[in-house]
This record gives structure tokens, sequence and C-alpha cells, in this order.
């Protein structure tokens, strides 16, 4: 048996939204910058967030696959889907669901990084209050949420439960 419980609504997830745009539109005036984000978990954020967007960018997807079961995350991860657009010289900006250990997006952070971009930042609709061997500088974040299993607006369980509008806390 699982119960989900909200913990952002609809209204909360759209002032988060507002909040990330806003700083956004005021960083990234007068520039162009490629949004990457990674797959699956961060299409419905990305979707709600380039539509707050006064700039102009351009929209890549990557991803990622990572090996264990589905509410763990391993560790070890592979690019299963490389951008396609050159981002040599481009600023970047990488959007990611949510953040538990870390550990997918500094791999991904240090991928991206090899491919020589202008500048690399993090935009990240969620952060689990967690302990993390390895830190980064997030520069955009959402919400600080703890650290439980979350699904809704673009996260998963087992494939499932993306579409729900708000995120939900699933207990087992
Ligand atoms: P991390 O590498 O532990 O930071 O998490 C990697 C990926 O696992 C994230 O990009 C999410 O797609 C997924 N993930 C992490 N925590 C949750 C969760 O609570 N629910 C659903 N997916 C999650
Ligand atoms: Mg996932």
């Amino acid at each position: 048996m699982t119960r989900k419980k909200v913990l952002l609504g609809k209204r909360e997830i759209k002032k988060g939204i507002k909040r990330i745009a806003g700083q956004l539109n005021n960083d990234y005036n007068n520039k162009s910058p490629i949004l990457v984000g990674i797959l699956k978990g961060a299409f419905v954020f990305l979707a709600d967030l380039v539509r707050e967007l006064t700039f102009p960018t351009k929209i890549d997807f990557i991803s990622v696959s990572s090996y264990g079961d589905s509410t763990r995350s391993s560790g070890v991860v592979k690019i299963t889907r490389d951008i396609s657009i050159d981002i040599e010289g481009e600023d970047v900006i990488l959007i990611e669901d949510v953040i538990d250990t870390g550990l997918t997006l500094s791999f991904i952070y240090d991928f991206l990084k090899r491919k020589n971009p202008k500048s690399l930042r993090i935009c990240a609709f969620l952060e689990k209050k967690v302990e993390r061997a390895k830190k980064f500088k997030v520069d955009y974040r959402g919400f600080l949420i703890p650290n439980k299993y979350i699904v809704g607006y673009g996260l998963d369980f087992s494939e499932r439960l993306r579409n729900l509008p708000e995120i939900n806390t699933m207990e087992f």
C-alpha cells in the first residue's frame, strides 16, 4: 500500500515558476542561452518555465539512465541521448526536476562542461534537504523540500504519475 500527500499544490508551483523566471529574465536579459532539460522528469517544469521567459532561447534535451531500482540513485550514469545543439561558446542552463543525491546532475554538468560552453548554470525546480558527498552550486532553485520520495509534475514512480499536476510525497 502506498499513500500520496500533496506537498506543493498548483498555486505554489506557479509561484515558484514565476520566481525562477524572474531571476532568469533579470540575469539573461540581452542574452540568448540554451536550456538543456534532463529527461524525462524535467519536461513539465521546462515547459512551464520557458513560457515565462522574456529572452530568446533554444531548447534541447539530454537523457541519462542510471542503474539500480527506481526509487534510489545508484550513481552509475550513462548518457542515452546527447544534446543535438552545439553549445560551444554558448550560455547554457541545465534544467533539472529534483536534486536528490546530485549524482545525475554532477555527471551531466561535467559532461556538458567538456563541450566548452561560455557559461553553464544549474536550475533545479526542487532540491532535497540531504547531505551530499559532492557539493555543487545550484544557481536557481524553486523549493528546498524534505528528503522524501515525490511524484507528479513530471516525476515518476516506475514511469507512472508524471501527469499529476501537484507534487506529492509518496509513502510506502
Ligand atoms: P539524483 O541523481 O539522486 O540527484 O537523482 C536523479 C534523478 O532521479 C532525478 O533527476 C529525478 O528524475 C529522479 N528522482 C530523484 N528523486 C526522486 C523522487 O523523489 N521522485 C521521483 N524521481 C526522483
Ligand atoms: Mg526518474
